[in-house]
């Protein structure tokens, strides 16, 4: 048989799916793996998603999305984000966080093109680099996960199209503060170039950080693709969709190369979008509140074990690192989940300078995660 396409081959099969496998018929695993809050859809989304179904809303939705969505995402943008987006040329809603990765991509690089981003990051920006043809510089970030801003600024070639930026940070937990990002903003300025800012994590930030959106920024609209998505606010990872906010050009081109791979997104959960779009945002003040005990509870244990381990200031992921147990994060990952059951993902899934390090995501009941950091103590104990 013939080669089949090398780009894809590159990217490697999911190590979570691995983990998960040495877990499989197992009923005492505590997954502290997954990227999908714990807490219920709300209602609303739910019944709005039933009721358009009930109506027959079974066909092929606009491309950018149905008019009604795309005015109340506009209203959030100027309330929430302070971006001044029209929904006739600036939005265009996407098959979640994930398919806003590839529209970005998709319209703004030309093979050969390089792109910088910190590390570890998301998994998805290497591999639709490969996708794309796109070379991804990665930039060792700071001990305390901050961008090496200096270094960043040295990194930029005439190659260079853009920088991507992620905060709150998966997998992290680190969350810019305005003044990094407004030196990161300055580089873009300086050097003509395009920032993709992916903020699906926007709610989730911690002691009182404000999350700043960079297309609010003087002269930043129109070098800015914001990228978000219903799935972690509205802990609805299975409705399948975000949105992008750009410049009405980019906007354009995301729409022609939507219209030839996906021809749009799901229509009638669009509705069930808007419901929630509708609810007061309050509802979230509870379930924050219980992802910031989680986060302290984590954090203390943690340290108190002897990992070497950064605050988190955003999202839901803390990245603790094995090396004071003589361990790489993978070894440790093996370990823990074979003697203990408890799933962690190795940090080297998320790209480079993260050998030493795991992921732990708390979006995981309280009890539980307190029986998953008793069990992580006794493993420790044991090295
Ligand atoms: C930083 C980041 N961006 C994008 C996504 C993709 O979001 P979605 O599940 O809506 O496709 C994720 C998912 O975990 C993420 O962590």
């Amino acid at each position: 048989m013939k080669e089949l396409s090398q780009k894809v081959t590159q990217a490697p099969k999911s190590k979570i799916r691995e983990l998960f496998d040495l877990a499989s018929g197992r009923s005492d695993v505590i997954s502290l793996g997954i990227g999908q809050p714990d807490f219920l859809t709300p209602q609303p989304a739910i019944q709005g998603n039933i009721e358009a179904l009930n109506k027959n809303i079974t066909t092929y939705a606009p491309t950018r999305g149905v008019p009604e969505l795309l005015q109340l995402l506009e209203s959030k943008l100027t309330k929430v984000n302070e971006i001044q987006a029209s929904w006739e040329d600036n939005i265009i809603l996407t098959n979640g966080g994930s398919g806003a990765i590839t529209l970005a991509y998709a319209s703004i690089f030309n093979p050969g093109d390089e792109l910088i981003i910190s590390s570890p990051n998301f998994v998805s920006y290497y591999y639709c680099g490969i996708f794309f043809g796109v070379k991804v510089i990665e930039i060792e970030r700071n001990n305390d996960f901050s961008p090496n801003i200096e270094k960043i600024k040295n990194a930029v070639t005439d190659k260079t199209k853009a920088i991507l930026i992620n905060s709150p940070n998966n997998p992290t937990g680190y969350a810019l503060e305005r003044k990094e990002l407004e030196e990161l903003v300055d580089i873009v300025i300086e050097n003509d170039l395009y920032l993709i800012s992916d903020e699906v994590y926007e709610n989730y930030v911690y002691d009182g950080l404000k999350q700043v959106s960079p297309a609010s920024l003087n002269g930043m609209f129109e070098r800015t693709i914001t990228l978000n998505a219903m799935s972690k606010l509205f802990s609805a990872t299975g409705f399948r969709l975000g949105y992008v906010v750009a410049s009405k050009e980019i906007i354009d081109l995301m729409s022609v190369y939507t219209t030839y791979t996906v021809a749009g997104t799901n229509h009638a959960a669009q509705y069930g979008f808007i419901e929630a779009l509708k609810m007061d945002t309050r509802f979230f003040i509870d379930i924050l509140r219980q992802f910031d005990e989680r986060r302290l509870l984590v954090y203390n244990r943690l340290k108190g074990m002897g990992f070497d381990v950064v605050k988190p200031k955003g999202s839901f992921y803390i990245m603790p690192s094995a090396k004071n147990f003589n361990m790489t994060g993978t070894e440790f990952s093996r370990e823990i989940i074979k003697s203990k059951g408890v799933a962690i993902v190795p940090g080297d899934i998320f790209g480079s300078y993260s050998n030493d390090k795991l992921r732990i995501s708390y979006a995981t009941e309280f009890g539980k995660l307190k029986e998953a950091m008793d069990r992580i103590e006794d493993f420790v104990k044991t090295i």
